[in-house]
């Protein structure tokens, strides 16, 4: 039987060849990305996901200060130039969503149990790791691509400073997403018998 959200799911892969025409209005995307982070689930549905999307110079100004924080840490001129090559493909890319958790919530659900105190942070990050699934799901749904990317610990600072957000929004991801220019290769799956048994 067809099952239309797994044939989403099948939609759904890594792009790294992004481009700036988005086969969707601007609106629709950020529609989408307000009901994901709306009805994502979250652990006590704490509702801790928060997602930014950054288009034209302020998605321009993320990539150039994650490219300028890596180049400063390589020294071997030819690493410098695969990183140079592989953020430009991201900064070609439309716009991106950073996902971050809202961490004073998860702090005082903590205090409020505190036999799950270690959980809720565990349980955070399944929750923005729906939340992002989900976001990319429905953006390759809408024939937009993307990729997800993890520079966070480089840039957090400069992220909340340039853009004005709360300190307790701690950065999870950064999801470049545009214009398919180039489908991603085939990809192998492992046999499902390995990794799904049924015990009837
Ligand atoms: C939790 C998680 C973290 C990932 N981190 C990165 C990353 O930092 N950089 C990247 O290019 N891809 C990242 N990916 C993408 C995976 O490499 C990719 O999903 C996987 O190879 C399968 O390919 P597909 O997305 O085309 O299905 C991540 C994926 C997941 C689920």
């Amino acid at each position: 039987m067809e099952n239309t959200i797994i044939n989403s799911m099948k939609k759904r892969r890594t792009i790294y060849n992004l481009g700036k025409e988005l086969p969707v209005m601007k609106s629709t995307l950020e529609d989408a990305v307000r009901g994901v982070i709306k009805y994502a689930p979250s652990a006590f549905n704490s509702q801790t996901s928060r997602a930014v999307i950054l288009y034209d110079e302020n998605h321009h100004w993320l990539w150039d200060l994650i490219l300028s924080k890596l180049v400063a840490m390589i020294e071997d001129p030819e690493q410098k130039k695969q990183t140079e090559e592989k953020i430009a493909g991201f900064k070609a890319a439309s716009g991106t969503i950073l996902f971050f958790e809202e961490m004073t919530t998860i702090r005082s659900l903590q205090e409020q149990m505190p036999l799950y105190s270690e959980n809720f942070a565990l349980w955070s990050h399944h929750g923005t790791g729906m939340a992002q699934f989900s976001v990319w799901t429905v953006l390759a749904e809408l024939g937009v691509g993307a990729s997800l990317q993890h520079y966070g610990n480089l840039i957090e600072e400069e992220v909340h400073a340039h853009f004005d957000l709360p300190s307790s929004w701690s950065l999870i991801a950064q999801m470049p997403f545009g214009s398919i220019e180039k489908d991603p290769g085939d990809k192998d799956f492992l046999p499902s018998e390995e990794r799904v048994r049924v015990i009837a």
